[in-house]
């Protein structure tokens, strides 16, 4: 949009069957982790993937905050629902997954063209919270992927006391709990019985 350099039309490349399944057909999401560690630099990683899928007026409302210390594990592990407890307490990676609710502070920079987009969520708080809900939750998604594509597992849990992260992780009120999501290397018996998809007939119209 900004750029206007003439691209004669681009050719994609197609992901091969390898690639498919490291990201959807094989992958599984873990309810157990080996001990195995995941450094930093590997969690770094996958937000620079994940952060060049689509958002609506490139808003990247997401956020992350990765728990690292043991001190905040043993924090997070109060907020989980009781069932998800064990995962989030194996898992070697923990990310808390949240919406910036004044992702629109960033517009003029993420958006130079419609810089005014951010007057506009100002003024309207029902726009900006449905806005910066449905685009976190988006970012979400792509965010399991990345983690796929790296080689790990995810565990994404929405069964947590989100009203109890927000006050003991983000008291400035400012990011919203959406998703935590266990991150590591596949454990022993890792996975539930693979539950079915739905199939064209019931999720897929033509017209
Ligand atoms: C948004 C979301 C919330 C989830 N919440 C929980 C949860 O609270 N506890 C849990 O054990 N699994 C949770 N799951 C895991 C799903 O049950 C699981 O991803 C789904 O059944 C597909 O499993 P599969 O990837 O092994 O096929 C959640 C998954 C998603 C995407």
């Amino acid at each position: 949009m900004t750029d206007l350099t003439e691209i004669a039309s681009p050719v994609l490349g197609t992901l091969d069957d390898a690639g498919r399944a490291t990201l959807f057909t094989d992958a599984r999401t873990a309810n157990s982790f080996a001990p195995t560690p995941v450094s930093d630099a590997e969690l770094s990683a996958i937000w620079d993937l994940a952060k060049w899928a689509p958002t609506a007026g490139n808003s990247q409302p997401l956020r992350i905050l990765y728990v690292r210390t043991d001190e905040g594990r043993e924090r997070l592990l109060t907020h989980m629902n009781e069932g998800n407890r064990a995962k989030t307490a194996s898992a070697p990676a923990v990310a808390v997954l949240a919406v910036d609710t004044r992702f629109h502070e960033h517009i003029p920079a993420l958006l130079p063209f419609r810089p005014e987009m951010k007057d506009a969520f100002d003024a309207d708080a029902e726009l900006r919270t449905r806005t910066g809900t449905f685009n976190a939750t988006l970012q979400a998604g792509y965010f399991i992927l990345a983690v796929r594509a790296h080689g790990l597992a995810a565990g994404p849990m929405a069964g947590f006391d989100a009203a109890g992260i927000d006050a003991d992780f983000f008291p400035d009120g400012r990011w919203h709990s959406i998703l935590v999501v266990n991150i590591g290397h596949p454990g022993t018996n890792p996975w539930f019985g693979r539950l079915p998809r739905l199939g064209h007939e019931d999720a897929v119209r033509w017209e």
